[in-house]
């Protein structure tokens, strides 16, 4: 693991202890409906990619055969309490997203939520998923960018160096710039707040 990748797996395992907390507000005004309208799309075998204190657990469907990586071991922790909480199956591993044990073409559904603002190197990320999703498969994201609001956009870039430090989190990422960079052409985008928080449905045509 390099060192970016080092600090930042350090930020989330600092932030496992306060996260569910300081989400809270976000989770009880959008978050929540957002996870569920993502469970309606998932399909056969799925990878759920920076599963954190395991959110979208209470909300998988039953009956699919769903694993889930993280690089937080603090976080990893807390989602297997909530697994067992919700009595969920889940296959959880310590992974690093941006190089993931699994062989090509593994999974029919790839699924993130806020994950792609605090990949250290996103592009690769997005690689690797590219690799392990079936092509035919889907990759589906609720990600929050940099708004293009010109504005809006500079006081998150300014704010940024700050976030980051404090959390590990990107508040200005161009997550579909990365995504066209990653090798994706067929992506369907979706505003839910804003500019600046999206659903991105990307068929993996290989
Ligand atoms: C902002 S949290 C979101 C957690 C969860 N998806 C949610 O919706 O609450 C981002 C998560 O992505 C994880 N993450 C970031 N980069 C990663 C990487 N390269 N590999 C695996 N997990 C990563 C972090 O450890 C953290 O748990």
């Amino acid at each position: 693991m390099d060192k970016k990748t080092e600090m930042i797996k350090r930020r989330y395992n600092r932030a496992s202890f306060f996260y569910d907390f300081m989400e809270a507000p976000m989770e009880a005004m959008s978050l929540k409906s957002w996870r569920i309208e993502v469970m309606k799309d998932l399909k056969g075998k799925v990878l759920e990619v920076g599963v954190g204190t395991g959110k979208n657990i209470e909300y998988y469907p039953d009956g699919l055969d769903i694993t889930a990586i993280d690089f937080s071991e603090k976080m990893l922790e807390k989602a297997k309490m909530k697994a067992d909480a919700v009595k969920k199956q889940v296959d959880l591993k310590l992974m690093d997203a941006q190089q993931m044990d699994f062989s090509d073409n593994t999974f029919d559904t790839v699924f993130t939520t806020c994950v792609f603002c605090s990949v250290p190197d996103p592009i690769k990320g997005l690689m690797e998923i590219r690799r392990v999703c079936k092509s035919g498969g889907r990759i589906i994201m609720i990600e929050h960018v940099r708004s293009e609001k010109q504005v809006l956009g500079l006081i998150m870039d300014v704010l940024n160096p700050l976030v980051v430090n404090f959390y590990g989190a990107n508040i200005n990422r161009r997550t579909l710039e990365n995504i066209s960079k990653a090798g994706y052409d067929k992506v369907e985008v979706t505003n839910l707040y804003k500019d600046i928080v999206k659903k991105i449905v990307i068929y993996n045509e290989k």
